[in-house]
């Protein structure tokens, strides 16, 4: 079968078109005959060779978490998934394939109102999403500051929150993507990329600041968001695609009592991922969730579609099909 690899760290064109010997299904697991593939800004920074210490990959290998499509063959004990139409999170590597072998565990299977590609684009962001939203438990009114809003999950994330009767304010760059995070019903969408925006996001937030701030970018955005949070609020500093995750410190937020949450809040195991998953799921066949995809890509152009991630002109995200 076909995978994209990567061989060696550096730019997209270390990731290319491989032949390597069918997975076998072992007791307790099938394989996935993958209709499509999730990719995640993270698979772009650790191709580049940043953060090793926390991803254990080393070249070459076959990047890649969440796909979806057909069980094809079952190993003993899970016939039960024979021919389903699944999507599953089999950790950070072998997913950029034709087929790859999934736990039955890990399997959330895909109603047929949803299709491969959003399935595939639900399937971390999706679970992570809804996994903040239940860490952070937002209620009706409260004013929620969401900073990468146009991204993958930023995009879900507004639709979450304002679908649980939270006041919006979303942070985005340019015209196309603030236009994006208003239209899915962010009450306010300011432009980070012009200045003055944290004072316009104050404005925007009003009174004491924003009762959660969910930020997926991390670095200096992440630490004005911080700034932007409400004393006694909730902060989750759950990205890092400017390179690192919002370096807050702990000792203000301890004075400001503003509760502090991190990328290890949304470490799940494989039955609470599924869980998710299949609530995400449900979510975009009843039409309350939409993925946000910029892009798909084939399989066999993988180093291309790392490159659209990397220039950041897509809105949503980058989704591999095969
Ligand atoms: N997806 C998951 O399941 C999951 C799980 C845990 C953690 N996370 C983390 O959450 C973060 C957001 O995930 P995502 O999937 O929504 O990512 P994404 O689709 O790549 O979105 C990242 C957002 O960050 C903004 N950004 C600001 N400065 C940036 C910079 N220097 N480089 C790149 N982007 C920058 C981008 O918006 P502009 O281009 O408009 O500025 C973009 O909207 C990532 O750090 C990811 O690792 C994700």
């Amino acid at each position: 079968m076909h995978v994209a690899q990567v061989t060696e760290f550096g730019g997209p064109d270390v990731l290319v078109t491989a032949e390597v010997p069918d997975p076998q299904a072992g007791p307790g697991q099938v394989v996935v005959e993958v209709a499509a593939i999730d990719t995640i800004f993270v698979e772009t920074q650790v191709r580049a060779g940043w953060g090793t210490g926390f991803f254990p990959v080393r070249p070459p290998y076959v990047p890649g978490g969440g796909i979806a499509g057909t069980v094809g063959a079952t190993g003993a004990g899970v016939d039960e998934w024979l021919g389903r139409r699944v999507a599953a999170s089999i950790g950070f590597t072998g997913g950029y394939a034709e087929r790859a072998v999934a736990t039955a565990e890990s399997l959330a299977p895909v109603p047929d109102e949803v299709s491969f590609t959003d399935a595939a684009a639900l399937i971390h962001d999706g679970v992570t999403a809804h996994a903040l939203l239940d860490r952070t438990a937002i209620k009706p009114g409260e004013r929620v500051l969401i900073t990468g809003a146009s991204g993958g999950m930023g995009t879900l994330l507004v639709q979450l929150a304002t679908a649980a009767g939270a006041y919006v304010v979303g942070t985005a760059r340019g015209v196309l993507k603030t236009a994006l995070v208003r239209e899915l019903g962010a009450d306010v969408v300011v432009d980070a990329a012009v200045p003055g925006w944290v004072e316009r996001a104050r404005e925007a937030l009003g009174g004491a600041g924003a009762d959660v701030v969910l930020d997926g970018v991390g670095g200096d955005l992440g630490l004005a968001a911080f700034a932007l949070a409400a004393d006694g609020g909730r902060f989750s500093g759950h990205g890092a695609p400017t390179g690192g995750f919002a370096a807050v410190d702990p000792g203000e937020a301890r004075r400001r009592g503003v509760r502090l949450l991190g990328i290890a809040d949304v470490q799940l195991s494989a039955a609470a991922h599924s869980n998710l998953a299949a609530r995400a799921l449900a979510a975009a066949a009843s039409g309350i969730l939409c993925p946000v995809i910029g892009a798909t890509f084939p399989l066999v152009r993988a180093s291309e579609a790392h490159a659209a991630i990397e220039s950041r002109e897509l809105l949503g995200k980058v989704v591999l099909t095969v």
